[in-house]
């Protein structure tokens, strides 16, 4: 098969969702369907129990697990479909982020019953700046939820998509009798359980047809033959290039734990969604069919056993053929490097694998020579685009809390900001380090890792801060004179990019009315 062939095969992307909207369900359906997994539970059973307050040691627990469901690959008529997980917990938020600069498109996922969830909204918005694709499902049917159009209105409203049903369903909770799918024109009965047979779609292609009552009963074969009109009226048609630029939304309503309306969205998805596409660096664009290969790592993962200090570093194959065992240039550290173990997540397995192409992912063992945003190359200097730094929001002042082992914090530090578990700040006016996280629960995961995996203690202080926006400016003289003037909110990023601190949201305003010279970012990207 030449590399056209296998980019042609390829589908990447990441379902994303509120947690508890189903992302889980419906990630093991989809496996079900491609036969990668064999009994229902199988991811399920990895999944951490949600409680209220969430203690560490569920990160730890997830760290192990997430190596595992990091990649889920499959084949499903002729395509080779790779699933990337976007881990839904609150303070893995930033893992999330990037994880989406690793995809091609997304499925979002929403409860029918919640609606548009703060998650779903933040993740959304990241897809957007992109212009991913995305396909929106609407989940637990079964359940009672709010009405079909409210919802549509609420996904265009709360995360600004022009969307299209290519599916509508008929009654909902204990009256939902199934979705008549407006992409193929069938009715699709629900049964719970999967039970689904083959009777249970029929071709339907005119529902002014009225064998429709014989299968629905009267009064809803009214309602539905009456919201497919106004779908018909308020919604755009389906179009392909729409939804490929990002424009347009087809959304498909279900159930994943019956595994209802799955297999529609699956076939739906393997034909419209977008092969590997071509991603931007900062020299070029890159096109999955040049012949050189090239990748990035947007995801680092350490290993749980804190004797074995090697980490994961998952690539995305941006162009080319990636081959174990072959010399490939670690662009930011400009040295060739070999692979020999690279690794495949196929049908819920890890493996290593011999070559991977454009969409694939793989899992490169490191003994700390990434970074998250490093680009890996057959020879040509390359940096990707695109990912993202998220302006942390909870800060801490870190302190060596062992003057014996200032060394070993040190490198810790360094190499746990590399994997992008936080970001370090240090002060201009006093060199004193700060660490920002998005989440609070990251500060007892970095005080815990620091200690068992690098045998280094650190204490925090509290610090009064509101915001790190990372600041330019074309002026130099202006900037210096910003600079001299807020000296005291001015740090350095890991990069040695110029920070403001902002003590409160008044003060960036301040900052930001007296300096109207100075563009303040609230995400730095690489
Ligand atoms: P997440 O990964 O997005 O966090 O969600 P997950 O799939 O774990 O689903 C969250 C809960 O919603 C689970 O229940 C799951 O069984 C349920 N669920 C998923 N899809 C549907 C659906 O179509 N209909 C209904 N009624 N429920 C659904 P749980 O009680 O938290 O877990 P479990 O005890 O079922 O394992």
């Amino acid at each position: 098969m030449d590399i056209q062939q296998e980019i042609n095969k390829r589908r990447t992307f990441g379902i994303v969702s509120h947690p508890d909207a189903g992302k889980t369900t419906l990630t093991e359906k989809l496996l079900l369907f491609g036969g990668a997994i064999q009994v229902a539970g199988a991811v399920k059973s990895n999944k951490i129990k949600k409680s209220a307050t969430s203690d560490f040691m569920d990160i730890e627990r997830q760290r192990g697990i997430s190596v595992a469901t990091s990649v889920m690959a499959f084949n499903y008529k002729g395509r080779k479909i790779n699933i990337l997980d976007t881990p839904g917990h609150k303070d893995f938020a930033e893992d999330t982020y990037r994880t989406l600069t690793a995809v091609d498109s997304v499925i979002v996922v929403i409860d029918v019953a919640k609606g548009v969830e703060e998650q779903t909204e933040k993740l959304v918005k990241v897809c957007r700046m992109r212009n991913t694709p995305i396909i929106v499902f609407i989940n637990k049917l079964d359940r009672e939820g709010l009405d079909g159009f409210d919802l549509l209105d609420e996904v265009e409203q709360k995360l600004g998509l022009t969307v299209t049903p290519l599916s509508w369903p008929i009654g909902m909770g204990q009256r939902f009798q199934g979705v008549y799918n407006l992409y193929e024109r069938k009715l699709n009965l629900f049964s719970a359980h999967g039970k689904q047979s083959e009777e249970d779609t029929i071709e339907f292609s005119d529902l002014s047809n009225p064998e429709l009552e014989k299968y629905i009963g009267d009064a809803p074969a009214a309602e539905l033959r009456e919201e497919t009109h106004m779908i018909e009226e308020v919604y755009p048609d389906f179009d392909k290039k729409d939804y490929l630029e990002g424009n347009l939304s087809p959304v498909f309503f279900g159930s994943a734990i019956n595994n209802f309306g799955v297999k529609e969205l699956l076939d739906c998805f393997i034909e419209i969604a977008p092969t590997p596409l071509p991603r931007v660096t900062e020299e070029r664009m890159v096109d999955p069919l040049e012949d050189q290969f090239s990748g990035f790592v947007f995801k680092i993962h350490a290993n749980m056993d804190p004797k074995h200090r090697d980490r994961i570093a998952f690539m995305r194959i941006c162009s080319g053929k990636f081959e174990r065992n072959t010399n490939y240039l670690h662009v930011r550290q400009n040295r060739k490097m070999k692979f020999p173990n690279p690794t495949a997540f196929m049908a819920a397995k890890k493996s290593v694998v011999d070559e991977a192409y454009p969409g694939d992912i793989v899992g490169l063992y490191d003994s700390g020579n990434f970074k998250i945003g490093d680009s890996v190359t057959e020879g040509e200097v390359l940096h990707f685009k695109g990912i993202p730094s998220f302006s942390p929001e909870q800060f801490r002042y870190v302190e060596n809390a062992d003057p014996m082992k200032a060394k070993q914090l040190a490198k810790g530090l360094e190499q746990l900001m590399d994997e992008g578990v936080a970001q370090l700040f240090t002060k201009d006016l006093d060199g004193r380090k700060i660490i920002g996280t998005v989440g609070a629960l990251q500060f007892d995961v970095i005080q815990y890792r620091l200690k068992h995996e690098y045998g280094a203690s650190c204490r925090y202080d509290p610090v009064n801060l509101h915001k790190a926006c990372w600041v330019t400016c074309d002026d130099s003289e202006k900037f210096k004179e910003f600079r001299n003037r807020r000296k005291r909110d001015m740090a350095v990023d890991k990069h040695g990019n110029p920070v403001f601190m902002a003590e409160s949201a008044w003060t960036l305003k301040m900052a930001q009315e007296n300096f109207p010279e100075v563009e303040f970012r609230f995400k730095s990207e690489k």
